[in-house]
């Protein structure tokens, strides 16, 4: 009688709770890779997009700073009503996500998850590789951390982990020199040194959400045949799992297929270069802390 109870009152809970978007955070264009997947697949849902792009890139930044500024964000996605916020940056994920979800949201009376993009893409990277030398790419944070070296390794421990830190790729895309005769100096520079650490390498994760915007050029200096990753689709399959697995949260995602864009910094400049992460018009508007 008594457990029946706590069921009901549970349920209650539950179902008093208003139904919120989807958060979607990067440090600035790069989860717009991730969220195009996301939509792709998952379009019923509402989305609130941020971008950290007053702060951005995080990718130099010590633990301390990006754990700091990843907690403002999330918490201005609870603000805006979302229980659900996917961390679409490497560098937020290895350096914030732990901390936020087992310090910051036990201490919110409500049901709030917080997801990143390391687990989902090191839980299946090993099935791409025959020769079981896998090179990541990353920021300088992601790489130190090591996160995805440990998260691999236990999915995979016969698999090797060759990690190269990439820091000049993010400042050159975010500053729209993707294409550009500097971005082919600096691509060369980076994929080389992870090829010197070993030739066996044949599957190449970018485990950063910017540099899909390199793509072509990666695949220009890296050997014929190797398979080169990327985590958008990844992270949309992740999340349809992950939606089946929790009903609790699915009923707390609000549909209606609507998306919003919000920026820490300028609306204009966002507008301009977010649609070459998004493939589409992006209309954004200011986020205010
Ligand atoms: N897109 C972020 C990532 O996946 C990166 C960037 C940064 O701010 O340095 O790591």
């Amino acid at each position: 009688m008594h457990c029946q109870k706590i069921v009901i009152s549970l349920f209650e809970y539950f179902t008093m709770q208003t139904q919120g978007s989807i958060g979607v955070f990067d440090s600035g264009y790069g989860g717009l890779t991730v969220l195009k997947e996301i939509v792709k697949n998952l379009p019923q849902y509402n989305y609130v997009y941020l971008g950290d792009n007053a702060r951005a890139p995080y990718g130099n930044r010590s633990f301390d700073t990006v754990h700091q500024y990843t907690k403002e964000c999330v918490d201005w996605f609870f603000n805006q009503g979302c229980h659900l916020v996917i961390l679409a940056c490497n560098t937020a994920s290895a350096k914030a996500l732990r901390t936020i979800q087992q310090k910051h949201l036990p201490t919110i009376p409500q049901i709030k998850r917080v997801l990143g993009v390391i687990r989902p893409t090191a839980e299946i990277i090993g099935n791409f590789s025959t020769s079981k030398h896998v090179g990541v790419l990353g920021t300088t944070g992601t790489i130190q951390s090591n996160s995805y070296k440990i998260e691999i390794n236990k999915f995979f421990p016969d698999i090797q982990v060759h990690q190269q830190a990439c820091p000049m790729w993010v400042p050159l895309i975010e500053n729209n020199e993707y294409n550009s005769r500097g971005a082919d100096y600096f691509v060369k520079e980076y994929i080389n040194q992870l090829d010197q650490q070993n030739p066996n390498i044949d599957t190449i994760l970018l485990a950063c959400t910017h540099y899909p915007l390199l793509l072509n050029k990666i695949k220009e200096y890296t050997p014929v045949g190797t398979n080169i990753i990327t985590q958008g689709e990844i992270v949309a399959n992740s999340l349809i799992d992950y939606l089946q697995r929790h009903p609790e949260i699915e009923t707390l995602c609000s549909k209606g297929n609507e998306r919003a864009f919000y920026t820490t910094d300028s609306i204009e400049d966002f507008n301009q270069h977010a649609s070459v992460f998004y493939g589409e018009n992006v209309q954004s508007k200011l986020a205010r802390f």
